[in-house]
Formats: structure tokens, sequence, C-alpha cells
């Protein structure tokens, strides 16, 4: 509400100019680094430089026109160029409070988002290879992206465009009719199924007719072959259920699993659309438009007939547009893609559709470890759903050691490992690349999830069975720098939100709840909660309850359980 205090004063002080003098200034309201000048203080050299008149003039001027306002505001003076206002804060943390603890779960829900569709395209594995560090990412990146544009008032629809159809598939199906065993696949699928991958590649240096075999067995997919299309189909069948297996860890859920192979039917459409507009060109066979100068061509279509991956995205943009309506579509894919979706976005321009600029490109960077990249390619493949159970094993060890006689110890540890994970990725701005270590991630201090999940549990152990009244506080302590902290924390919740909304950046819900966390444990370590004098402990406990409120529902934001107990 501080915000909401700043943005009152910017909006009525810009409107006072206008009506006086015509004039539109841009108001710049903040917050003094030194608080003992106010608590908000408004620059005016931008107001002179417009209007040309004196300084002292212009200060008197503004200080009677914010007097004249019935604001929560104690005391204005004007110090050199500067406007300083001592905002009354027993009474602004009061209905601050107040506020948060009525809403509850709804605290911060904003209207920003006003009933538009978001269509989100996340996770999206690769069927019959290894759920990779990066899908991983998008995974956990387009989920909590989802909860905060439905925490902002938009209607998503989430979906899991598997990468289910493609060359590789040929190559997959040589490789298992030559040298695969289905009891083999059955019993472990994604990793018989990468082994038969690599044997292909490595048969195809000494038989390089090996491709063109894969190609027509593609090619044959593409025709509907029958027997090829089954033995895709239990490819797809056997190795989604492990992608699911990480689903239900993560309690990730999409509208829809349409992959790629769902627009083989879908691409003729497009293709003759491009046709029609004169935009496809022949090349060597291959059909292909040109983008422009500033970067390279689209292939279509490959001289052997064959679809492509940015043909079917061309697809599926325009039966999304059609089907759901959207009016912002994200693809929340790795850096590596980038060219990729400037193509597809200039395709759809090129065809003359307005919506290209509707297509965004939520990207991220990769997983380092030790500076390098971490490979789930070849020889050193570290499933991922073995880091995840890694990081539940850890949290075992480190909650057993601390609470041996908690109930429900296990279903705790996969909360809180997973918590690791999730935080340790989405607390970085998504577009860099991050070193990771489990180890770090989840230790219960320090910049983790699960120290927030105990921050949470702190909480709800001080007010386990205990009521307090907010009408009974002692509204002079909100005059203190460390209660007055916390409460500028807590009314800044909706606005961190919309923030992570518009910047399609879970990292800064992530950050602002560390914030909140160390101003809370600050505030731990200087008062006693609980403590005699039945206002203070009103008022403290109303403080605790909207921390707890608050680090519920952000961590709710980015897919991480809070925990009653750990
Ligand atoms: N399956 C692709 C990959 O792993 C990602 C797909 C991203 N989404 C899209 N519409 N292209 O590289």
């Amino acid at each position: 509400m501080i915000e909401q205090l700043k943005n009152e004063i910017k909006n009525k002080l810009e409107s006072f100019y206008k009506e006086k003098y015509n004039t539109d200034i841009s108001i710049i309201v903040e917050e003094p680094k030194n608080a003992s000048l106010g608590d908000i203080s408004i620059p005016m050299f931008t107001v002179v430089k417009a209007l040309r008149k004196p300084m002292p003039q212009l200060l008197a001027e503004a200080v009677d026109y914010l007097n004249s306002l019935q604001l929560p505001i104690l005391q204005i003076n004007s110090v050199q160029a500067f406007i300083n206002l001592f905002v009354d804060k027993s009474q602004l943390s009061l209905s601050i409070l107040s506020k948060c603890l009525e809403d509850d779960s709804h605290y911060g829900d904003s209207n920003i988002g006003n009933g538009l569709n978001v269509t989100l395209d996340y996770s999206s594995p690769n069927i019959a290879k290894t759920f990779s560090i990066g899908h991983l990412r998008s995974t956990m990146i387009g989920n909590s992206l989802k909860l905060i544009l439905q925490k902002c008032g938009y209607k998503t629809f989430a979906i899991n465009y598997l990468g289910d159809w493609g060359t590789q598939f040929g190559k997959m199906i040589v490789a298992y009719k030559k040298w695969g065993n289905k009891e083999e696949i059955l019993k472990d699928p994604i990793n018989e199924l990468t082994q038969l991958y690599v044997k292909f590649h490595e048969e195809t240096e000494k038989d390089p007719n090996l491709e063109n075999e894969a190609r027509e067995a593609f090619r044959k997919m593409e025709l509907k072959d029958p027997e090829y299309l089954q033995l895709w189909q239990w490819i797809r069948n056997e190795s989604l259920k492990e992608s699911k297996q990480i689903y239900d860890l993560l309690d990730v859920t999409f509208d829809s699993y349409n992959g790629e192979a769902f627009y083989n039917d879908k691409m003729d459409e497009v293709v003759n659309e491009l046709q029609q507009k004169g935009l496809l060109v022949l090349d060597n066979g291959a059909e292909i438009v040109n983008l422009g100068d500033d970067m390279p061509p689209a292939l279509i279509k490959r001289s052997d007939g064959g679809s492509l991956y940015i043909t079917r995205d061309l697809a599926a943009v325009f039966y999304r547009k059609k089907e759901y309506k959207f009016d912002k579509i994200l693809y929340v894919v790795g850096n590596e893609q980038k060219l990729h979706f400037n193509q597809l976005k200039r395709l759809i321009q090129k065809m003359g559709y307005d919506f290209y600029n509707q297509v965004e490109h939520i990207n991220f960077g990769l997983y380092l470890t030790n500076g390098k990249k971490a490979s789930t390619r070849k020889g050193n493949v570290t499933k991922l759903y073995d880091i995840l159970q890694t990081a539940i094993s850890l949290a075992y060890d480190l909650i057993n050691a601390k609470n041996p006689n908690l109930k429900n110890k296990e279903e705790i540890a996969k909360n809180v490992g997973i918590a690791a994970i999730v935080f340790g990725d989405l607390k970085n701005y998504r577009g860099l690349d991050i070193e990771f270590n489990i180890e770090q991630s989840v230790k219960f201090e320090g910049q983790t999830g699960p120290y927030l999940q105990y921050t949470g549990v702190r909480i709800a152990s001080i007010l386990k069975d205990k009521t307090f009244d907010i009408s009974n506080c002692d509204n002079k302590l909100f005059e203190k720098p460390h209660y007055f902290e916390l409460v500028k924390l807590i009314s800044g919740f909706k606005s961190t939100i919309e923030k992570a909304s518009e910047e399609y950046s879970p990292s800064v819900i992530a950050k602002y709840l560390l914030a909140l966390a160390q101003s809370f444990n600050r505030f731990y370590s200087l008062e006693k909660i609980n403590c005699e004098d039945e206002q203070i402990r009103n008022t403290n406990f109303a403080l605790a309850k909207c921390v707890r409120i608050i680090l519920n529902e952000g961590l709710r934001l980015l897919g991480i359980k809070y925990l009653d107990e750990m």
C-alpha cells in the first residue's frame, strides 16, 4: 500500500499540473535511501524544468496541494529540491495488515490480465530421448508462469508440445527393427531406446546408407504406414510414462498433450497458403521461404518431401490461434532456439497476419556444473528422475537429523527436496546460465526453497492454536523500523506479482520471498513474538500471520508446496 500511496500521489500531482498549467509532467515518487528524511520523496527538478518557474514557488505550491489531500501522511517538508513526506505508519500499517488477513490466499490477486487468453507451450520433451535438464527448466518456469498469470486474471491454456515426430523416429524404427528387443525395452524404456539411438549413430559411421533407410522409414510414417505407426505409438506411450513420473513428482499438469505428430495432417493447409501467397521458393529440390537479410530462410519441406520442425510449429500456431483464441502465446524454450522462434514470427508476419507480435519466446539459459554444460547425451546420462530423488533423499537426511520424531517424514522430504530443485532454478533470472549445486540448494539456510518453507513452518508453530485480534494492536509499534520494514514488504506483494507477470519472470517473486523471509527472521531475532503484553502480542501475531500468508501463496506461485511441519 506504500506502493499504492506512491501511485496515488503521482497521479494526483500529475493531474494537478495538467489542470493548472495544462502541462504533462511525469512525476517521480520514490523512497529516500535515508529514512530519516522521510518515507516518500518527490524530486522537483522535472517540474521546474517543465514549467520554468522558480523552485521555491513550485515547492510551496506542491506542499499546499498535498496538504489539502486526505492522505495517511503526518508531515510534509521541502528540503532543497525535494518534497519529503512522513507517512502515518500506524494508520497505513493497520490497513495493510487487515487487508492481507482478510484476503488470505487471495491477497495479491490482480486483474491486470483482464480475462485475456494466454497459451503456454512448455516442457515439450522429446519422446524416446532422455528428459533433459532443459526440459525440466521449461517445465518449472512454464508451470510457475501459468500460476502467476492466473493470479493476475489471465485465462491460461497449457500445452505439452511433445517432440513425438521427426526423422529421429525413422532412426529409432530402423534401429529397433535391426537390433531391438521388446522385452528389454519394456523393462527400462528410455534407457534402452537411447542405447538404440546411440547404436544407430555408431553404425551410421560404418554404413552411411542407414541415414537413407531412416529417412525412408520416417516418410513411411508420414504416409501413415500402419506397421510403422503402431511401432511409433508404442514407443511414444512407453516413453511418455517416464515423463509423467516427473510431472507427478512436481505436481505439474497440462491442458493438452498435443505434440508435433498431432500436426501431421495439418501442415498441408499452411504449406498451401505459403504457396498461394507466393512465398514458397524451390531451392535444390527443397522448399524454402526467404525471410529477409537479417535471418536465414526457413526450410519448409525437405527435398524428399519430409516435413520439418518449423513447418509443424507453423501449423501448430495457426491451429492454436483458431482453437484457443490466444491474445498471447508463450514458448518456454531454451536460448538455443532463439532463431527458430524469430523465424516463426517472421513467417506469420510474411503471411500477412498481425498476431506475429503475440508470439513470445520465453527463453532460458543452460545448467552448468563447474562452468560446463550439464549434458544428458551419450555416456554421462544423469537421469533427471534420479536428480530429483537425490535431492529428496538429502532432504530426508536433514529432516531426520533435525526432527527425528516427525510424522510423514517421507512425504515432507519429498516436498522439501523438490522445493530445493525448483527454487534453486527459479530464483535465477531465466535468461542466464546457472551453476547448479544440489547440496547447496537443499540447505535450510541461505537462498533456498527449504529456507522459505522452514520460515513458514516456524511461523506456523508460533501461531499454532493461538488467536489474536487485529483491532486491538499497539499501533505505535509500526513506527519502529523492523516493524515497518516488514509492513512495507507485505504491501509490495501485489506489485511484485504483477512485475513477475509482465516480465514473465518467476525470479522476481523468488527474490521478493527471500527478502520477506530474511526480514521476518531479523524481526524474530529482535522481538519475542508471543509476549506478555496483549496489544504487542496481537501486533506481532498479525504481522507473523501476514508473512505466513504470503510465503504460502508465493511458494504456490513458484510451484512449491508450503508445509506446516518439517
Ligand atoms: N521438443 C523441443 C525440444 O526439445 C521443444 C519444443 C518447444 N516448443 C515448440 N513449440 N517448438 O527441443
